[in-house]
């Protein structure tokens, strides 16, 4: 297993490309079980819940290549095996995204039932409710979700769960109704950007979704949907941790293939804490020259702070001159890099979903262990502003969602290096 030395107490200065997104690509591939013809995915990050999300798609008859320019080509040769085994399913929950669109095409689709993971419970109760209301026979088989139907029929569904809307729960019915006859009605859709990309791909390919982005979803259903060539947006979560980044040890980065209207949320805390985020042109500039300002944030579905940045915030507002509260609204459990975090001097006291950051002058380096990917993030960010030298182990998790993030780092001026055991 590798992991990260850092060396903390450079400022990162320069600039750094953005990646595609990450959970934009995992269930756009899998909506490329839908079409007939080959599509071609540009800008798809080379990391390994991709890898994670490539093989399952060969499991279920997909040739897939990546060419010399990175963008990755799915065909669909084969619709004979439509089983996502547990052994893939336990390595990257995504791919529960197969159901929707393996029923809707192959009328028939058995998926282990993913666990739980680090960061909580995490149910998929919505997507079979709203599968169901298309029309699937659902059933529990041996751990697996054994689902069955005919042509799928046009539904009015209501998505929201006690946590409010679910991104891939929307993205799995959204799929399955393309093919659907007649009308669906997704209300309590999530309205998170990645949603909107799977429908603009959805709708390249013959589809009619509208709506999407919003609350309301409406997806009049078609025969047939053939493949094509699609863009991914870039990785907000992936951006906002290169924002924070830069804020947190006081430097300058310039961030390229950004959508600062994915970002306004993230754009909002920083300058309340004091970091100067200015637009230039496409690209965005973070830079901060001072403590960071306390803050209080609550993690609400987009456009709303998003979850998967709060442990990267939580190390910033470490190094406050006070208070801050952070309240999980959408996983109360995920609050793992506390612990971690504490061992490098951080103050935090977790109160049920939330967490009371007392900041501190400095955080110093420490051996510490990565338990899930936004974690891992949050103890790097922790690692290059501490003093003296920081071990992150378990960088596995890491590399599920950031593309080569050692070497993005380096390239700003970070002492990070891998190291393998
Ligand atoms: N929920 C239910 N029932 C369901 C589905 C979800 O109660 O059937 C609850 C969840 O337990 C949670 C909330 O609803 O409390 C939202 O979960 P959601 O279904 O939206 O999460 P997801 O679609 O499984 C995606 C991202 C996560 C991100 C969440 C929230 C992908 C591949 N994953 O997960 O990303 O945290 O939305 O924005 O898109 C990450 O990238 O690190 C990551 C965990």
């Amino acid at each position: 297993m590798d992991k990260f030395i850092i060396t903390g107490g450079a400022r990162l200065k320069g600039s750094v490309r953005i990646s595609g997104s990450k959970n934009a690509t995992l269930p756009i591939l899998a909506a490329a079980l839908l079409a007939d013809g080959p599509s071609v995915f540009v800008d798809a990050p080379d990391l390994a819940d991709v890898r994670h999300m490539v093989d399952l798609m060969e499991q279920l008859g997909a040739r897939v290549s990546r060419d010399d320019e990175g963008r990755l080509h799915v065909e669909v040769a084969d619709e004979s095996n439509s089983h996502a085994p547990y052994d893939t399913v336990r390595k990257m929950r995504a791919s529960v995204c197969a159901l929707g669109p393996l029923l809707a095409k192959r009328k028939y689709a058995r998926v282990a039932m993913p666990g739980g993971c680090a960061i909580g419970s995490r149910p998929i109760d919505l997507h079979l409710r709203g599968l169901r209301a298309l029309g699937a026979e659902i059933e529990l088989e041996g751990g697996d979700i054994v689902a069955k139907a005919g042509r799928l029929k046009g539904a009015e569904i209501f998505l929201g769960g006690p946590f409010g809307s679910t991104v891939l729960g929307t993205a799995n019915v959204m799929m399955a109704a393309t093919l659907a006859e007649g009308r669906t009605v997704i209300e309590c859709a999530a309205c998170e950007p990645e949603v909107a990309d799977l429908a603009g791909y959805l709708n390249e390919m013959g589809a009619r979704v509208a709506g999407a982005g919003t609350p309301r979803v409406v997806i009049e259903g078609v025969e047939r949907l053939a493949g094509v060539c699609h863009r991914l947006i870039p990785d907000r979560i992936e951006a906002g941790t290169f924002m924070m980044a830069a804020a947190v040890t006081n430097g300058e980065v310039r961030l390229e293939n950004v959508r600062p209207d994915h970002l306004m949320a993230v754009v909002d805390k920083l300058r309340q804490i004091g970091a100067i985020v200015e637009s230039d042109g496409p690209a965005l500039v973070v830079s901060s020259s001072r403590h960071p300002a306390t803050a209080d944030v609550t993690t609400q579905p987009y456009p709303g702070f998003p979850t998967d940045l709060q442990a990267q915030l939580m190390a910033l507002l470490c190094l406050t001159d006070g208070n801050s509260v952070i309240t999980e609204k959408i996983y109360p459990d995920r609050f793992m890099h506390v612990a971690e975090l504490l061992r490098m001097g951080a103050n935090i006291r977790k109160e049920g979903p939330t967490a009371i950051v007392t900041g501190v002058k400095r955080l110093i380096g420490a051996p510490v262990m990565a338990s899930d990917l936004r974690a891992s993030a949050a103890l790097i960010l922790g690692g290059l502003v501490a003093h003296g030298t920081t071990t992150v182990n378990r960088v596995y998790h890491i590399d599920r969602g950031y593309e080569r993030i050692e070497r993005k780092i380096g390239g700003l001026g970070g002492h990070i290096e891998r190291v393998g055991e």
